[in-house]
């Protein structure tokens, strides 16, 4: 039987099948999610709050714990979408706000001296990087470049957990 999901705060409903997990309700729904691990339960950027129906969803396997662990924005809200397999009605989920790293399609250097339009967040552990209004700085340009050369070493190395 479908089951229907909330997003919020765009108010849409997206219909999906039992036992398909939230990361294809964001998908249906032309959302853009990173997917940075490919939907493996190791990064942010799929991370969602669930606002209602936390019990119709399966429950939190050993991995999303763990990654859930590090972001720094988790609550006890918090399901990761690539994880979290919908089993019963009434799931309503809120999208974070802020755009990852990886997201970013322009040459990091053109941001050189612009102002960021929103927050830059790591796609591990969501931390914000450079908040919205923030002036980015040619030092802030190689600590992004440092930290996206980070977070591909460490899903390269946990490729096979
Ligand atoms: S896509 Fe990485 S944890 Fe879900």
């Amino acid at each position: 039987m479908p089951k229907t999901i909330k997003l919020d705060p765009i108010g849409t409903q997206v219909e999906i099948k039992t036992e398909d997990n939230l990361l294809v309700a964001l998908l249906k729904n032309d959302l853009h999610v990173l997917q940075e691990c490919g939907g493996r339960g190791m990064c942010s950027t799929c991370h969602v709050n669930v606002t209602a129906g936390m019990d119709a969803l399966s429950p939190l396997n050993r991995r999303e714990i763990r990654t859930l662990e590090v972001i720094t924005t988790a609550n006890r809200y918090s399901r990761l979408a690539c994880q979290a397999r919908v089993i019963g009605s009434g799931v309503v989920i809120e999208v974070p706000s802020g755009m990852y790293l990886h997201q970013i399609q322009d040459n990091l250097e053109d941001l050189v001296g612009t102002r960021a339009h929103q927050d830059i967040l790591h796609p591990i552990t969501a931390e914000v990087l450079v908040v919205t209004g923030k002036l980015i700085t040619r030092s802030i340009i190689n600590q992004l470049k440092n930290t996206q050369l980070s977070i591909k070493n460490y899903l390269s190395e946990n490729q096979e957990i």
